[in-house]
């Protein structure tokens, strides 16, 4: 699981080498995608792809490549199988440091594969309830934009990992944007809640196809603003990502979340993905 793809080339990881004037590096100017692969088949690869064209139109970096044909070829090199892909489009190498950039930049392609459990294989009891705090969102006000721009991501996780939470639930305006790395779902009295979708939030793949699921099945749900009041009166509280599904949380703040339990709304939704899941790794 070692072999990286560098622009247009497959080699081992420890042959990879990338300029230290790459923009990338400097300053942070490039987007990126985390694309799981369960049984070597994307997970709503196309949407993955949609959306990187979007942050990279978004920011004006150039980049019309074959993507489906690198990821696929990377992932066979890798051994197929549940792998999450990383990719990374930089802006590219500028030779020295300038804020000023040329148009003409050759984009920095550079993609690579981890493990990754599919949630098939997870018993809905053997999954764990998340502890989350709720902490200001610091990021700027392009959060569609899958930017590397990380910073403010890792120190508000480090916070809730300072404080023994998995997850931080993030807070702009006093409303609930998303979490860390994850989209905010939340339940009452069997509707699910989650935020609008808005240059305030990354638009999840995962967030799309639990609300698509959840219309297919009849779980009634509503995109509108949710404060932190509404938050903590939820019955339930989930988030989502690619690579780990939806998850309950079930402690925010010190306080149980609903009766502290896993809900059952969540167990449906997990049910069902798991389901859509199954059928993407089987074919059928
Ligand atoms: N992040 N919101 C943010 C800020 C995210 O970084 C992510 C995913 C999501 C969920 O999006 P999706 O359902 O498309 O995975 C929401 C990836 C996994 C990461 O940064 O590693």
């Amino acid at each position: 699981m070692n072999t990286v793809y560098l622009n247009g080339r497959y080699l081992p990881a420890d042959e990879a080498r990338i300029s230290p004037f790459d923009r990338g590096f400097l300053f942070g100017d490039s987007v990126y995608e985390v694309i799981p692969y369960f049984r070597g088949t994307g997970f709503r690869l196309q949407e993955h792809i949609a959306r990187l064209e979007h942050s990279l139109r978004a920011v004006r970096i150039r980049g019309d490549l074959d993507w489906v044909g690198i990821l696929d070829q990377l992932v066979t090199l890798n051994g197929g199988g549940n792998l999450s892909v990383y990719l990374q489009v930089t802006r590219g190498d500028s030779g020295s440091r300038s804020h000023v950039y040329d148009a003409d930049l050759e984009p920095t392609v550079f993609a690579c594969c981890a493990p990754v459990r599919d949630f098939a294989s997870i018993a809905t009891e053997d999954v764990k309830g998340l502890v989350a705090i709720v902490t200001a969102d610091l990021r700027w006000r392009r959060c569609d934009i899958k930017s590397t721009c990380l910073l403010p991501n890792i120190l508000v996780v480090q916070q809730a990992r300072d404080h023994q939470a998995d997850e931080a639930l993030l807070l702009r305006d006093g409303l609930v944007t998303e979490g860390t790395s994850s989209n905010v779902f939340v339940v009452r009295q069997g509707v699910i809640y989650t935020p609008k979708r808005s240059s305030e939030i990354l638009g999840g793949i995962t967030r799309e196809l639990v609300l698509e699921l959840a219309d297919e099945n009849g779980i009634q749900y509503q995109e509108t603003d949710i404060d932190y009041e509404a938050l903590m009166a939820g019955d339930e509280v989930w988030i989502s990502s690619s690579t780990r599904g939806v998850l309950p949380v079930t402690v925010i703040d010190g306080h149980p979340v609903g009766d502290g339990e896993k809900g059952p709304l969540w167990a449906r939704m997990f049910e069902l993905l798991t389901r859509y899941q199954r059928k993407l790794m089987t074919g059928e």
